[in-house]
Protein backbone atom coordinates (compact mmCIF):
# COMPACT_ATOMS: atom_id res chain seq x y z
CA UNK A 1 0.00 0.00 0.00
CA UNK A 2 1.42 3.49 -1.10
CA UNK A 3 2.38 5.72 2.12
CA UNK A 4 -0.03 8.94 2.48
CA UNK A 5 1.45 12.48 1.36
CA UNK A 6 3.18 13.88 4.19
CA UNK A 7 3.19 17.85 4.84
CA UNK A 8 5.71 19.30 7.10
CA UNK A 9 4.42 23.40 6.98
CA UNK A 10 1.55 24.97 8.42
CA UNK A 11 1.13 26.85 5.12
CA UNK A 12 0.96 23.74 3.45
CA UNK A 13 -1.38 22.04 5.64
CA UNK A 14 -3.94 24.81 5.58
CA UNK A 15 -3.64 24.91 1.52
CA UNK A 16 -4.41 21.59 1.69
CA UNK A 17 -7.32 22.19 4.10
CA UNK A 18 -8.55 24.83 1.75
CA UNK A 19 -8.91 22.50 -1.26
CA UNK A 20 -11.08 20.12 0.62
CA UNK A 21 -12.91 22.09 1.76
CA UNK A 22 -13.66 23.46 -1.39
CA UNK A 23 -14.34 20.87 -3.15
CA UNK A 24 -16.82 20.48 -0.39
CA UNK A 25 -15.30 17.55 2.01
CA UNK A 26 -15.52 16.83 5.46
CA UNK A 27 -11.67 17.03 7.40
CA UNK A 28 -11.22 14.60 10.30
CA UNK A 29 -7.97 15.24 12.13
CA UNK A 30 -6.35 12.57 14.43
CA UNK A 31 -3.79 14.52 16.89
CA UNK A 32 -0.90 11.82 18.07
CA UNK A 33 2.92 12.11 18.93
CA UNK A 34 3.66 9.21 16.80
CA UNK A 35 4.72 5.78 18.05
CA UNK A 36 1.37 4.63 16.96
CA UNK A 37 -0.47 1.32 18.49
CA UNK A 38 -3.92 -0.36 17.96
CA UNK A 39 -5.49 2.41 20.24
CA UNK A 40 -4.23 5.29 17.69
CA UNK A 41 -5.48 3.38 14.48
CA UNK A 42 -8.90 3.00 16.22
CA UNK A 43 -9.20 6.59 16.64
CA UNK A 44 -8.65 6.46 12.27
CA UNK A 45 -11.52 4.14 12.44
CA UNK A 46 -13.62 6.27 14.20
CA UNK A 47 -12.53 9.60 11.97
CA UNK A 48 -13.50 8.19 8.81
CA UNK A 49 -17.38 7.15 10.17
CA UNK A 50 -17.40 10.94 10.87
CA UNK A 51 -15.65 12.71 7.58
CA UNK A 52 -14.28 12.20 3.81
CA UNK A 53 -10.71 12.25 4.39
CA UNK A 54 -8.75 11.15 7.39
CA UNK A 55 -5.45 13.53 8.32
CA UNK A 56 -3.74 12.21 11.32
CA UNK A 57 -0.55 14.75 12.90
CA UNK A 58 2.62 13.09 14.16
CA UNK A 59 4.27 15.57 16.80
CA UNK A 60 6.24 14.44 20.21
CA UNK A 61 4.91 17.92 21.32
CA UNK A 62 8.13 19.25 23.65
CA UNK A 63 5.97 21.75 25.62
CA UNK A 64 3.58 19.10 27.55
CA UNK A 65 6.54 17.07 28.77
CA UNK A 66 7.39 18.21 32.05
CA UNK A 67 9.89 15.78 32.45
CA UNK A 68 12.61 16.13 30.32
CA UNK A 69 13.89 12.20 30.78
CA UNK A 70 10.04 11.35 29.50
CA UNK A 71 10.35 13.68 26.24
CA UNK A 72 13.89 11.94 25.56
CA UNK A 73 12.87 9.12 26.13
CA UNK A 74 9.84 9.31 24.10
CA UNK A 75 9.64 6.47 21.42
CA UNK A 76 9.66 7.45 17.87
CA UNK A 77 9.82 5.60 14.33
CA UNK A 78 8.26 7.68 11.59
CA UNK A 79 9.12 5.06 9.10
CA UNK A 80 6.84 2.51 11.20
CA UNK A 81 4.31 5.16 11.55
CA UNK A 82 3.65 5.64 8.49
CA UNK A 83 3.56 1.69 7.27
CA UNK A 84 0.76 1.99 10.03
CA UNK A 85 -0.97 5.22 8.36
CA UNK A 86 -0.80 3.67 4.79
CA UNK A 87 -2.37 0.27 5.70
CA UNK A 88 -4.77 1.73 7.52
CA UNK A 89 -5.88 3.92 5.00
CA UNK A 90 -4.48 7.36 6.58
CA UNK A 91 -5.22 10.18 3.71
CA UNK A 92 -2.45 12.78 4.89
CA UNK A 93 0.43 12.82 7.71
CA UNK A 94 1.15 16.23 8.96
CA UNK A 95 4.46 15.56 10.62
CA UNK A 96 5.92 19.51 11.27
CA UNK A 97 9.07 20.46 12.63
CA UNK A 98 9.29 21.42 16.01
CA UNK A 99 10.03 25.12 14.68
CA UNK A 100 7.37 24.78 12.78
CA UNK A 101 4.77 24.99 15.23
CA UNK A 102 6.92 26.92 18.11
CA UNK A 103 8.82 29.90 15.93
CA UNK A 104 12.02 31.38 17.47
CA UNK A 105 10.77 33.31 20.63
CA UNK A 106 7.14 31.93 20.63
CA UNK A 107 5.85 33.04 24.05
CA UNK A 108 1.95 32.87 23.37
CA UNK A 109 -0.26 29.86 24.80
CA UNK A 110 -3.87 28.42 25.57
CA UNK A 111 -4.58 27.88 29.22
CA UNK A 112 -8.18 26.05 30.06
CA UNK A 113 -8.78 27.21 33.94
CA UNK A 114 -10.26 25.04 36.57
CA UNK A 115 -10.45 21.16 34.24
CA UNK A 116 -6.61 21.47 34.26
CA UNK A 117 -5.98 22.05 37.77
CA UNK A 118 -6.58 18.73 38.93
CA UNK A 119 -5.63 15.25 38.75
CA UNK A 120 -2.95 15.03 35.89
CA UNK A 121 -2.79 18.91 36.18
CA UNK A 122 -1.64 18.81 39.57
CA UNK A 123 0.74 15.95 39.14
CA UNK A 124 2.05 17.45 35.98
CA UNK A 125 2.49 21.08 36.19
CA UNK A 126 2.30 22.61 32.58
CA UNK A 127 1.55 19.66 30.84
CA UNK A 128 -2.46 20.47 29.38
CA UNK A 129 -1.42 24.02 28.82
CA UNK A 130 0.95 22.48 26.34
CA UNK A 131 -1.56 20.17 24.99
CA UNK A 132 -4.47 22.62 24.47
CA UNK A 133 -1.58 25.39 23.25
CA UNK A 134 -0.37 22.41 20.40
CA UNK A 135 -3.90 21.27 19.86
CA UNK A 136 -4.84 24.99 19.05
CA UNK A 137 -1.91 25.19 17.10
CA UNK A 138 -3.10 22.01 14.83
CA UNK A 139 -6.73 23.19 14.45
CA UNK A 140 -5.60 26.34 12.96
CA UNK A 141 -3.38 24.83 10.58
CA UNK A 142 -5.77 21.53 9.71
CA UNK A 143 -9.32 23.10 9.77
CA UNK A 144 -10.96 19.90 10.40
CA UNK A 145 -14.52 19.33 10.51
CA UNK A 146 -13.93 17.05 13.23
CA UNK A 147 -11.23 15.72 15.79
CA UNK A 148 -10.77 12.52 17.40
CA UNK A 149 -8.90 12.03 20.67
CA UNK A 150 -9.40 8.80 23.22
CA UNK A 151 -11.36 8.58 26.54
CA UNK A 152 -8.10 6.78 28.11
CA UNK A 153 -7.06 10.46 28.47
CA UNK A 154 -10.27 11.39 29.82
CA UNK A 155 -9.09 14.84 31.14
CA UNK A 156 -7.54 15.62 28.14
CA UNK A 157 -10.68 14.89 25.90
CA UNK A 158 -12.84 17.12 28.67
CA UNK A 159 -10.66 20.23 28.58
CA UNK A 160 -10.29 19.83 24.44
CA UNK A 161 -14.43 20.07 24.92
CA UNK A 162 -13.75 23.07 26.93
CA UNK A 163 -11.37 24.86 24.95
CA UNK A 164 -13.17 23.73 21.84
CA UNK A 165 -16.58 25.32 23.25
CA UNK A 166 -14.68 28.41 24.78
CA UNK A 167 -12.69 29.56 21.38
CA UNK A 168 -15.84 28.59 19.32
CA UNK A 169 -13.44 26.46 16.87
CA UNK A 170 -17.02 24.97 15.28
CA UNK A 171 -15.22 21.68 15.28
CA UNK A 172 -16.44 18.64 16.33
CA UNK A 173 -14.78 16.54 19.15
CA UNK A 174 -15.38 13.07 19.19
CA UNK A 175 -14.41 10.66 21.81
CA UNK A 176 -13.13 6.99 21.05
CA UNK A 177 -13.18 4.30 23.47
CA UNK A 178 -9.80 2.48 25.39
CA UNK A 179 -8.38 -0.14 23.19
CA UNK A 180 -6.73 -2.58 25.65
CA UNK A 181 -4.01 -5.60 25.71
CA UNK A 182 -6.06 -9.33 25.55
CA UNK A 183 -5.48 -8.84 29.37
CA UNK A 184 -7.10 -5.50 29.92
CA UNK A 185 -3.95 -3.20 30.40
CA UNK A 186 -4.56 0.22 28.17
CA UNK A 187 -2.50 0.51 25.40
CA UNK A 188 0.41 3.53 25.73
CA UNK A 189 3.61 4.08 24.22
CA UNK A 190 4.64 3.73 27.55
CA UNK A 191 4.68 0.42 27.99
CA UNK A 192 7.34 -0.58 25.97
CA UNK A 193 8.80 0.52 28.79
CA UNK A 194 7.93 -1.66 31.41
CA UNK A 195 10.29 -4.14 32.54
CA UNK A 196 8.56 -7.76 32.10
CA UNK A 197 7.67 -7.87 36.12
CA UNK A 198 6.48 -4.30 35.78
CA UNK A 199 4.43 -5.35 32.93
CA UNK A 200 2.83 -8.10 34.68
CA UNK A 201 2.12 -5.87 37.88
CA UNK A 202 0.74 -2.86 35.68
CA UNK A 203 -2.51 -5.04 35.47
CA UNK A 204 -3.30 -3.68 39.05
CA UNK A 205 -4.45 -0.39 37.06
CA UNK A 206 -7.73 -2.78 35.88
CA UNK A 207 -8.07 -4.56 38.56
CA UNK A 208 -8.09 -1.27 40.43
CA UNK A 209 -11.16 -0.31 38.31
CA UNK A 210 -12.76 -4.19 38.67
CA UNK A 211 -12.47 -4.07 42.13
CA UNK A 212 -14.27 -0.39 42.61
CA UNK A 213 -16.91 -1.08 40.29
CA UNK A 214 -17.95 -4.54 41.69
CA UNK A 215 -18.14 -3.06 45.27
CA UNK A 216 -19.85 0.13 44.04
CA UNK A 217 -22.47 -2.62 42.38
CA UNK A 218 -22.54 -4.92 45.60
CA UNK A 219 -24.11 -1.45 47.66
CA UNK A 220 -20.74 0.57 48.80
CA UNK A 221 -21.48 3.52 47.97
CA UNK A 222 -19.14 5.19 50.41
CA UNK A 223 -16.39 7.92 48.28
CA UNK A 224 -14.15 7.15 51.00
CA UNK A 225 -14.33 3.52 51.14
CA UNK A 226 -13.83 3.01 47.18
CA UNK A 227 -10.90 5.01 46.96
CA UNK A 228 -9.31 3.17 50.06
CA UNK A 229 -9.90 0.07 48.43
CA UNK A 230 -8.52 1.17 45.27
CA UNK A 231 -5.14 2.42 47.25
CA UNK A 232 -5.34 -0.66 48.78
CA UNK A 233 -5.52 -2.56 45.52
CA UNK A 234 -2.66 -0.45 43.89
CA UNK A 235 -0.45 -1.26 46.76
CA UNK A 236 -0.07 -5.72 46.46
CA UNK A 237 1.58 -4.27 43.28
CA UNK A 238 5.00 -4.14 44.90
CA UNK A 239 6.99 -1.83 41.82
CA UNK A 240 4.20 0.22 41.48
CA UNK A 241 3.48 3.92 43.72
CA UNK A 242 -0.36 5.13 43.67
CA UNK A 243 0.11 9.45 41.66
CA UNK A 244 -3.60 9.34 42.71
CA UNK A 245 -6.65 7.96 42.94
CA UNK A 246 -9.81 10.08 42.65
CA UNK A 247 -13.66 9.90 42.46
CA UNK A 248 -14.90 12.97 40.01
CA UNK A 249 -18.03 13.81 38.14
CA UNK A 250 -17.47 13.09 34.42
CA UNK A 251 -18.58 16.65 33.30
CA UNK A 252 -16.87 19.23 35.33
CA UNK A 253 -14.05 16.85 36.97
CA UNK A 254 -15.04 17.97 40.66
CA UNK A 255 -14.91 15.66 43.47
CA UNK A 256 -17.86 13.25 43.58
CA UNK A 257 -19.70 13.93 46.64
CA UNK A 258 -19.43 11.76 49.71
CA UNK A 259 -22.23 8.95 48.61
CA UNK A 260 -21.79 7.69 44.83
CA UNK A 261 -25.25 7.96 43.38
CA UNK A 262 -24.84 9.12 39.83
CA UNK A 263 -22.46 7.96 37.26
CA UNK A 264 -18.60 9.04 38.30
CA UNK A 265 -15.29 8.70 36.71
CA UNK A 266 -12.20 6.91 38.65
CA UNK A 267 -9.58 8.10 37.52
CA UNK A 268 -6.22 6.54 38.47
CA UNK A 269 -2.24 7.37 37.88
CA UNK A 270 0.22 5.16 38.80
CA UNK A 271 3.96 4.97 38.61
CA UNK A 272 6.11 1.84 38.10
CA UNK A 273 9.54 1.62 38.72
CA UNK A 274 12.26 -0.14 37.00
CA UNK A 275 12.26 -4.37 37.71
CA UNK A 276 14.49 -5.69 40.20
CA UNK A 277 17.16 -6.40 38.31
CA UNK A 278 17.36 -2.95 36.10
CA UNK A 279 15.16 -3.71 33.38
CA UNK A 280 12.84 -1.47 32.14
CA UNK A 281 12.14 2.27 32.92
CA UNK A 282 10.17 4.29 35.54
CA UNK A 283 6.46 4.64 33.52
CA UNK A 284 3.63 6.32 34.82
CA UNK A 285 0.40 4.84 33.35
CA UNK A 286 -3.17 6.56 33.89
CA UNK A 287 -6.41 4.40 33.35
CA UNK A 288 -10.15 5.57 34.05
CA UNK A 289 -14.05 3.99 33.53
CA UNK A 290 -17.03 5.68 34.36
CA UNK A 291 -18.73 3.63 37.71
CA UNK A 292 -22.86 3.27 37.25
CA UNK A 293 -24.20 2.83 40.36
CA UNK A 294 -27.21 0.96 40.51
CA UNK A 295 -30.85 2.30 40.64
P1 LIG B 1 -0.81 10.38 22.15
O1 LIG B 1 -0.46 9.94 23.54
O2 LIG B 1 0.03 9.94 21.01
O3 LIG B 1 -2.29 9.93 21.90
C1 LIG B 1 -2.93 10.30 20.71
C2 LIG B 1 -4.40 9.96 20.84
O4 LIG B 1 -4.55 8.55 21.00
C3 LIG B 1 -5.06 10.62 22.07
O5 LIG B 1 -6.33 11.12 21.71
C4 LIG B 1 -5.16 9.46 23.05
O6 LIG B 1 -6.23 9.61 23.98
C5 LIG B 1 -5.40 8.29 22.10
N1 LIG B 1 -5.06 7.00 22.73
C6 LIG B 1 -3.90 6.68 23.36
N2 LIG B 1 -3.97 5.42 23.85
C7 LIG B 1 -5.19 4.95 23.51
C8 LIG B 1 -5.88 3.70 23.71
N3 LIG B 1 -5.31 2.69 24.39
N4 LIG B 1 -7.13 3.57 23.22
C9 LIG B 1 -7.72 4.60 22.53
N5 LIG B 1 -7.13 5.79 22.30
C10 LIG B 1 -5.89 5.96 22.78
O7 LIG B 1 -2.56 12.39 23.54
C11 LIG B 1 -1.61 12.79 22.88
O8 LIG B 1 -0.83 12.00 22.09
C12 LIG B 1 -1.20 14.25 22.85
O9 LIG B 1 -1.49 14.85 24.09
C13 LIG B 1 -1.85 15.07 21.71
C14 LIG B 1 -3.37 15.14 21.86
C15 LIG B 1 -1.47 14.47 20.34
C16 LIG B 1 -1.30 16.53 21.76
O10 LIG B 1 0.08 16.55 21.64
Amino acid sequence: MSRPPIIQTVRDLQDAAERERAAGRRIALVPTMGALHAGHLSLVKAAREHADVVWMSIFVNPTQFNDSNDFGAYPADLSRDLELCASHGVDLVFAPAPGELYPEGAQTWVEVGELAESLCGATRPGHFRGVTTVVTKLFLAARPHVAVFGQKDFQQLAIIRRMERDLGFGIEIVGAATVREPDGLALSSRNLHLGPQARQQALVLVRALDVAEDSLARGEASHEALVALVARTIDTASLARLDYAELRDPDTLRSARAQITAPTLLALAVHFAPDPDGQGRKVRLIDNRVLQPQR
